[in-house]
């Protein structure tokens, strides 16, 4: 997607040889119009999916979902890094390894939001060793809901999260693939779905 790689060309900052910056319009300030932007294109690849739920993580991922749920007319739901009070039964739960961290950690969504007549989009702002989405993508199977797609902002595709999602027959449409951040420089993969 042209307007996300010009955005991370103009405001990314490579912050080591695999992480990238990008809180200008993502991480932490937002940029709403972008988002919109990004809502309509994934909405667009994923129209004939029959998609009835948009999954994604707090914090980053909730904005471009909730764009994305506002175009394709359907709700979204974001699982939590951290026990809400009032949310305390019926928690279906996935246990995600974070190697920037070195830990686990779990995250939960409500049974209430989720069910078998259910076709998911999993949304993430990045995608790195996959193992958020991975965690969405099993608290969608343990509802027995099915998994339709997985929706990536920006991809790094020196990580192996990609390849690991796609060699599990998921079908992953990244706006921005990146093939290195190496020399404070970051270099895009040619896309290839659009
Ligand atoms: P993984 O899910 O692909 O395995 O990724 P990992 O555990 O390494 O990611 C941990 C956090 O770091 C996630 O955000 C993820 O989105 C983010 N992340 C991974 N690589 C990059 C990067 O190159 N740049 C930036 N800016 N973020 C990256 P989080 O901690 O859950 O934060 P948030 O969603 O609340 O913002
Ligand atoms: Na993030
Ligand atoms: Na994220």
């Amino acid at each position: 997607m042209e307007l996300l790689i010009e955005k991370i060309k103009n405001e990314g900052t490579v912050l080591s040889s695999s992480v990238l910056k990008v809180d200008s319009f993502l991480n932490h300030q937002i940029d709403p119009r972008l988002m919109d932007e990004i809502g309509k294109e994934f909405a667009g690849r994923f129209a004939h999916s029959g998609i009835t739920k948009i999954l994604t993580i707090e914090s980053s991922g909730i904005a471009p979902a909730v764009m994305t749920g506002l175009r394709l007319n359907v709700p979204v739901v974001f699982a939590r890094k951290r026990k809400s009070l009032t949310l305390v039964n019926d928690l279906i739960t996935a246990s995600v390894y974070s190697f920037t961290k070195e830990e686990n950690s779990e995250i939960s969504v409500s049974s209430h939001y989720l069910s078998e007549d259910d076709r998911v989009l999993i949304i993430d702002d990045f995608l790195a060793n996959g193992q958020a989405a991975l965690g969405l993508a099993e608290i969608a199977n343990k509802a027995k809901a099915t998994v339709a797609g997985i929706g990536i902002l920006i991809e790094k595709g020196f990580q192996d999260g990609g390849s690991t999602l796609r060699e599990k027959g998921y079908r992953v449409e990244s706006l921005a693939i990146i093939s290195s951040l190496e020399n404070g420089l970051v270099s895009f993969e040619q896309p290839t779905t659009e």
